[in-house]
C-alpha cells in the first residue's frame, strides 16, 4: 500500500512516497479503500510550517478523503462493505460544543491523514457520501464545505435576503458563496483577477470588486449593500483583510473569523473594532453533525462542488505546489484510484 508522509516543512519535496502494510480494522473500526483526496490551505501552511497549531513531521497529510468501505471490524452497524463514505475533519467531535482536546486528533497534524490507499477509521469519523456526488466532489466536503456552513447557519443562520461577504475564490469562500445563494442571499466577492471574477459572477455572486486594483474595498463593499454594510462576512484573509472587513460589516451583523490567506496586515485599531458593531465568531470548521447536514443541503440543493483540478496519486506534490500558487478557483483534489 502507498501512503504519502511529509517529513519536514520545508517544502513540497519534503512529500515522499512510502510503501507501507494495509492496516487491518479492529472493533468498531472500518476499512476505507481510499478514493480521493481534497487539499486545504491548511496542508500548504503545514508544507510552510506556518500551521497555527502544533505538527509533527512524518505524518500522512491532509485531513479530507472519500472512498468505499473494504471491510469492517467487529461490531460495526454504521456502515457495510460497499458503502461510499467522507472523512470527517475533526474525528472525535461529533455534534453539540466543541471538544477541548479537538487538536489532539488533528490528522495530518497529531494523527496519520488521508494520502494513502487505505485508512482505517472509527466508523463514527465516517459519513456517508449523498448519491449526487462522486468520489472527487465529496472529498471536497469535510473541511471547506463544512467551514463555510459554520460560517453561515452557526451563530444566526444568514436568511433569504440577507447580505454575505466571501473573500478569493478559493474552497471555503466558494462553498460559503454557493451556500447562501441557496438560500436566497445576497453575496458580494472579493477577487484577484478579473477572469475569477467573472467566473464567480458565473456561480451567482451579485457583486464582485477586485481587491488587487481596490485595496480600501471596505467602503465599496458596504456602499454594495445598499450603503449599510453586510451581515455575514467570511473573513479567510485574516490579517490583510480584517481592517476592510470592519469597514464593510453592518452593525449588528457578523464576521466569522476562519483564515489568514492574507498574512500581512497593519495594527487593528480598537475603536475601530468597537465602532464597527460587529459580533466575532471563532470557526474551527465542524462537527460531524454539520458535515452531515452541509451534504445534505449540497444534495438537496444540486449544488456542484467546483473542483479546479483533479491531480494522479503519484502527482500529488505537483498538486500541493497547485494550491500554493494561488492560480486555482475552487478545490484541488487527488484522485487516489
Ligand atoms: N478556522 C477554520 O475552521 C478554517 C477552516 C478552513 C479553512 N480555514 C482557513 O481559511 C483560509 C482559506 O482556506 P481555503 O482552504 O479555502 O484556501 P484556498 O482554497 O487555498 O484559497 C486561497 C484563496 O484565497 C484568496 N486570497 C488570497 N489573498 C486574499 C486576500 N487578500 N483577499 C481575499 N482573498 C484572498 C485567493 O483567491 P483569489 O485569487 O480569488 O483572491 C486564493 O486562491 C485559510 O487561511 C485556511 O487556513 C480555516
Amino acid at each position: 500500500m502507498k501512503a504519502y508522509r511529509l517529513d519536514d516543512f520545508t517544502s513540497v519535496d519534503d512529500l515522499h512516497l512510502h510503501d507501507e502494510l494495509p492496516p487491518e480494522p479492529q472493533r468498531g473500526e472500518v476499512l476505507v479503500r481510499i478514493h480521493a483526496v481534497s487539499l486545504n490551505f491548511r496542508d500548504i501552511a503545514m508544507v510552510r510550517n506556518q500551521y497555527p497549531v502544533p505538527h509533527a513531521k512524518g505524518l500522512i497529510p491532509t485531513s479530507d478523503g472519500a472512498g468505499e468501505v473494504l471491510a469492517i471490524g467487529e461490531g460495526v452497524d454504521s456502515f457495510k462493505v460497499g458503502d461510499r463514505v467522507m472523512s470527517t475533519f475533526h474525528p472525535r467531535w461529533y455534534a453539540g460544543r466543541r471538544p477541548i482536546n479537538l487538536f489532539q486528533y488533528g490528522y495530518g497534524a497529531a494523527i496519520d491523514g488521508w494520502l494513502v490507499e487505505q485508512k482505517v477509521v472509527s466508523q463514527e469519523a465516517l459519513v456517508r457520501v449523498p448519491d449526487s456526488l462522486s468520489y472527487e466532489e465529496a472529498a471536497t466536503l469535510p473541511c471547506a464545505a463544512v467551514t463555510a456552513w459554520s460560517a453561515l447557519n452557526e451563530g444566526a443562520p444568514v436568511r433569504a435576503g440577507g447580505t454575505v461577504l466571501v473573500q478569493g475564490s478559493g474552497g471555503v469562500s466558494i462553498f460559503a458563496l454557493q451556500l447562501a445563494k441557496a438560500v436566497g442571499a445576497t453575496v458580494i466577492a472579493t477577487t484577484s483577477s478579473a477572469q475569477k471574477a467573472e467566473r464567480l459572477r458565473e456561480l451567482g455572486a451579485d457583486a464582485v470588486v477586485n481587491y488587487r486594483e481596490e485595496p480600501q474595498w471596505g467602503d465599496r463593499v458596504r456602499a454594495l449593500a445598499q450603503d449599510l454594510g453586510v451581515e455575514r462576512i467570511v473573513e479567510v484573509g485574516g490579517p490583510g483583510t480584517l481592517a476592510q472587513s470592519l469597514r464593510a460589516v453592518r452593525p449588528g451583523g457578523e464576521i466569522a473569523l476562519i483564515g489568514f490567506v492574507s498574512p500581512e496586515g497593519g495594527h487593528i485599531n480598537y475603536l475601530d473594532l468597537f465602532m464597527s458593531g460587529a459580533t466575532f465568531r471563532h470557526i474551527t470548521v465542524g462537527s460531524r453533525e454539520s458535515l452531515m447536514d452541509v451534504a445534505q443541503a449540497i444534495d438537496v440543493a444540486g449544488i456542484k462542488p467546483v473542483i479546479d483540478r483533479v491531480f494522479d496519486f503519484a502527482d500529488a506534490r505537483a498538486a500541493f505546489a497547485h494550491l500554493d500558487s494561488g492560480a486555482h478557483f475552487g478545490k484541488v483534489v487527488i484522485r487516489c484510484a
